[in-house]
């Protein structure tokens, strides 16, 4: 009788198993039906500088979309390298992922894509093969229209690099994360600023950059380390990072250390309120960047003008503040 009990127990266990297998091999690339959204480019010269702007400054695509780390390196310093995209991202035990090439090449850049194709990633997180990305990389389903095509319009006008792109290696985990986790699920309703806010020294312009454009909420909220989803409170820190080595190797840094995000709400021990006022923040971020191994893009956020490091401090300034210590910023496990 327990013989047949356990038989039984454990077949049902297989056939959940086997079942959860087969259910992942088949979803974990699937391809969504988004519709495509209704912007064109722009030829207009006042239309591609804004682009650069957001592109090398507080989007910091120039920072990710790059070839090696040690081109990653190079343009946080603020050389001019060509988004030729292939970079390896480690995303520990889920797997590897490349960021693509968004010159206008033909063949392995965006040449390959209609403008509809690159707004619809941007503003959905579907790729332009119709399966959908982590989207927390690229949080930029928000940003209001002028910007986005202000972005694309800009990719567009680049010099054409060819270089094929390795495609991403999704472990078993990574393919069962992508299959259940909300953050690699289509943004399917985003709701985009209707108009972006002009550049100056405002709240609304802050929250705008700091939610939509600079990601500052998606690193300075703790995050669930397998599926990227928030289990702390918005911008009160916490968010824990992984030793990268071969990053770490290349600045002279120890390639056991893990980084944590400090809490940026104004409660008197955060990191926010080690700045007694604009100036000082503005200067901070003049600076760039002091820890090496930092995931911060101190390097494009230092490029930013002053009415936007202004606006920021003035939005994190009006925050609620979270009492919520994250621990340690630079940490061994
Ligand atoms: C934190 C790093 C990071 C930042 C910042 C970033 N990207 Fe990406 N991007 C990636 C990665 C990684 C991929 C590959 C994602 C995948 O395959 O699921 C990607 C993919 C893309 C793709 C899809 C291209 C294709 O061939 O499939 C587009 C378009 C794109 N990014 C545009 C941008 C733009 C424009 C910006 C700035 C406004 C930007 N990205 C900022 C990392 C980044
Ligand atoms: C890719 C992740 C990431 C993004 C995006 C990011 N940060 Fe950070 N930030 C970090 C990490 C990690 C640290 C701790 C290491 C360091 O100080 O560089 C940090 C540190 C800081 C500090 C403390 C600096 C100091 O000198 O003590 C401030 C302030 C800050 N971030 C503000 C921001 C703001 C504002 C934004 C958006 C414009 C932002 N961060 C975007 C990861 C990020």
């Amino acid at each position: 009788m327990l013989k047949k009990i356990v038989f039984g127990i454990l077949s049902l266990l297989l056939l959940l198993i086997g079942g959860f297998v087969v259910y992942v091999q088949l979803n974990w690339d699937k391809t969504y039906d988004i519709p495509y959204p209704d912007l064109q480019v722009s030829n207009d010269s006042t239309v591609i500088e804004r682009g650069k702007y957001l592109v090398h400054g507080p989007a910091h695509c120039s920072n990710c979309h790059v070839g090696s780390v040690a081109e990653m390196i190079q343009a946080d310093a603020g050389e001019d390298i060509p988004l030729k995209g292939g970079a390896e991202f480690p995303l520990g035990p889920i797997g590897t992922i490349y960021p693509r090439n968004l010159t206008p090449d033909p063949t392995t850049g965006i040449g390959r894509y209609t403008d509809a194709e690159i707004f619809r990633m941007m503003r959905h997180a579907v790729k332009p093969d119709g399966t959908a990305t982590l989207s927390v990389l690229m949080p930029f389903w928000d940003m209001a229209d002028e910007d986005l095509i202000a972005v694309v319009s800009y990719l567009r006008s680049l010099a054409p690099v060819n270089n094929e792109v390795k495609e991403n290696d999704w472990s078993f985990m990574g393919k069962a994360v992508r299959v259940l986790a909300s953050s690699f699920q289509p943004i399917e309703n985003p709701t985009p600023y209707p108009k972006a806010p002009p550049m100056s020294a405002t709240i609304e312009r802050g929250e705008y950059l700091s939610r939509y454009v600079a990601n500052c909420v998606g690193c300075h909220t703790a995050r669930d380390q397998m599926t990227f989803e928030a289990i702390g409170p918005e911008y009160g820190g916490g968010m824990e990072f992984e030793p990268w080595p071969e990053y770490a190797l290349a600045v002279g840094g120890d390639p056991e250390l893990w980084t944590r995000t400090p809490n940026i709400t104004p409660h008197p021990n955060s990191a926010l309120s080690k700045f007694k006022n604009v100036a000082e923040w503005k200067a901070r971020f003049r600076q760039g960047r002091t820890i090496s191994i930092s995931q911060m893009h101190w390097g494009p956020f230092s490029r930013m003008t002053d009415e936007d490091l202004e606006a920021i401090y003035l939005y994190l300034s009006s925050l609620e503040p979270q009492d919520y210590d994250p621990g340690e910023l630079i940490f061994k496990k």
